[in-house]
């Protein structure tokens, strides 16, 4: 049963259609990326997972509506930097996120070394840098040890340093077995963090998977020989060679992911082509993401 299924769901802010027809499913185990540029529907799909917006059209279900319509508990997310005290340190202000929540008092030392506020608990918000403000919003998230975590955008604004904190906790998070939903505009960090992402501009999905699949999906050889005319030849003729782009130095051949460079190397080698150049990369999401953003 999957943790999370959407259905279809379309939203439209008058004129403009946030999303459109958007179905994805979150399995437990998942850390799960929606990967975006601005403006492309994220933060609108987890307003209304969570319920705080309503869609026009298409539904959503949590755990197979094991809870019924009372999920939350299992969930645990901030949409945006929460209101914390300025004058109540880390635990407080944990505190009052668990009494908003309903659930009964606790400790919250194991939740600030998760978060690395424990040396800091009990510094009051307002001395807080960004960064620790933002991972004490993480810390709220694991109050009442939710199943799933929800974060929109965890490392915005903040700096290398910090992003790399945050996404080592995000880590962390993700492997003591909690399924992770989180949307971000930044191909990186969905790249380091998710097991699998779902791509969506203007609304629309472009793309699903593990982060493997769509990552790994083409691999790209360069080659060159000195008889560039007989190794086109050559190339063309060749099974798993899906498609052959012309650059001025070399040619690049799309090929199955499977192929070993030593394999081609000697069909060539056999067929009378001598390599004097070959490269081979896995396409990167990057140019993956670009390339479905920009021509779509
Ligand atoms: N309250 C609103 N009223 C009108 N339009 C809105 C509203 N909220 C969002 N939109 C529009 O819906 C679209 C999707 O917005 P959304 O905030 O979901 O995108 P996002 O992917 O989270 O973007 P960002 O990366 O900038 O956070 C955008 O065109 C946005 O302008
Ligand atoms: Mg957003």
């Amino acid at each position: 049963m999957p943790v999370l299924e959407i259905n279809n769901l379309t939203k439209r802010y008058g004129k403009i259609t946030a999303l459109n027809n958007l179905s994805l499913t979150i399995e437990a185990g998942h850390v799960y990326g929606i990967l975006g540029p601005n403006g492309s529907g994220k933060t609108t799909t987890l307003g209304i997972i969570l319920g705080v917006l309503a869609q026009d059209d298409g539904s959503f279900s949590w755990f197979g509506d094991k809870y019924g319509a009372n999920p939350r508990k299992e969930i645990g997310a901030i949409l945006e930097t929460p209101n914390f005290y300025p004058y109540l340190n880390a635990a407080e202000n944990l505190d009052i996120v668990r009494v908003i929540k309903g659930l009964p008092p606790q400790n919250y030392d194991e939740i600030l070394k998760i978060v690395n506020l424990y040396e800091r608990r009990k510094s009051k918000f307002r001395t807080y840098s960004l960064g620790m403000k933002q991972r004490l919003a993480i810390g709220a998230t694991l109050i009442g040890s939710p199943q799933v975590v929800i974060f929109d955008e965890p490392t915005n604004g903040l700096d290398p340093e910090g992003i790399a904190e945050v996404r080592t906790i995000l880590q962390n998070v993700a492997s003591s077995g909690k399924t992770v939903l989180m949307a971000s505009h930044i191909l990186d960090e969905v790249e380091k963090v998710c097991s699998h992402v779902a791509i969506i501009k203007n609304g629309n999905l472009l793309a699903t998977g593990t982060v493997g699949s769509i990552l790994s999906s083409d691999m790209t050889v360069e080659v060159m020989s000195t008889d560039a005319e007989k190794l086109r030849n050559v190339l063309q003729e060749s099974s798993f060679v899906k498609k052959i782009y012309d650059h001025k130095d070399f040619l690049e051949c799309a090929v199955d992911q499977s192929l070993d460079t030593a394999t081609l190397s000697q069909h060539l080698h056999d067929k009378g082509v001598i390599l004097t150049h070959l490269v081979s990369r896995k396409k990167r999401l990057e140019e993956e993401f670009l390339e479905i953003t920009q021509t779509k």
